[in-house]
């Protein structure tokens, strides 16, 4: 068996410091194989311009403060913490995740499908949909607004993902209820790790939604926070039950697809 689960916080602006010492509280004690953070956990969410978030961005390679904390806090864990991040590199911010463990970063993604006013900020993701695997378990990442488009969780579903780990700060109401279906028609787990509170910038106000969740093979939702305050969740889940891709006996959700019929 493996233990998944989610942190639900509300990320600080401008205050990475306060952020990486809430989850240094959140986590103590903690024992998970899998742990996902929201979205820009190191730096909030709402900022007007990229000169703005730079200050509190940081190198996906791990050698920057929020990374460096997760990895302290990986190896206590025992596990792989997946967490969303604003990422500092040479071309300018992404909104991007990582997946790290106790030796430091496994992987890195960069969110593909850029959300609104996310586009002032960020340039668009080059890293692909990729799956990294943990303790024999095949885990793939996708950042918030990627849950839009169905082909991020089904490229990664494809590739080979059991697990689906899935950053977000939603503000729109839909989400959590469009990923059963990511589940279902993928036959894959998903964590959907979601901030609340509210954020502000004149004439723009952003209220996050909560209700982090965790959903099986068939869309059934093993765990859900509520949809304000901090939460630590975990649940053991058997990872191969992903493998099995059957449905109603005669279908297949791989082999039954006709990709020449989506052209
Ligand atoms: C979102 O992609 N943060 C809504």
């Amino acid at each position: 068996m493996f233990t998944v689960g989610f942190v639900q916080f509300c990320p600080l602006r401008y205050q990475v410091e306060q952020n990486i010492a809430k989850l240094q509280t959140l986590l103590h004690g903690v024992q998970a194989d899998l742990l996902v953070l929201p979205e820009l956990a190191n730096s909030g969410y709402l900022y007007a311009a990229p000169e703005d978030l730079a200050p509190y961005a940081e190198k996906g390679d791990g050698s920057g403060p929020f990374l460096s904390a997760l990895r302290m806090l990986a190896a206590q864990m025992g596990g792989v913490i997946v967490a969303g991040f604003a990422e500092k590199s040479e071309k300018g911010l992404y909104n991007s995740a990582a997946a790290v463990g106790g030796e430091g970063v496994i992987q890195g993604y960069r969110k593909t499908h850029l959300f609104a006013s996310e586009k002032d900020l960020f340039l668009p993701g080059d890293s692909g949909f990729q799956v990294f695997t943990h303790e024999g378990v095949r885990v793939g990442m996708m950042v918030c607004f990627d849950w839009f488009f169905p082909e991020s969780a089904r490229t990664l579903a494809l590739r080979g993902a059991q697990v689906i780990a899935h950053p977000a700060n939603l503000v729109l109401p839909y989400c959590q209820q469009a990923m059963v279906t990511r589940s279902l028609e993928n036959a894959v787990f998903s964590v959907t790790a979601n901030r609340y509170g509210v954020e502000d910038l004149p004439g723009k106000t952003l209220c996050f939604t909560g209700g982090s969740q965790l959903l099986d093979t068939k869309g059934n939702r093993l765990l859900q926070a509520p949809t304000e305050g901090d939460c630590v969740a975990l649940h053991e889940i058997d990872p191969a039950a992903a493998d099995d891709k059957v449905v109603a006996g005669r279908n297949h959700l791989f082999r039954d697809r006709r990709p020449a019929m989506y052209e």
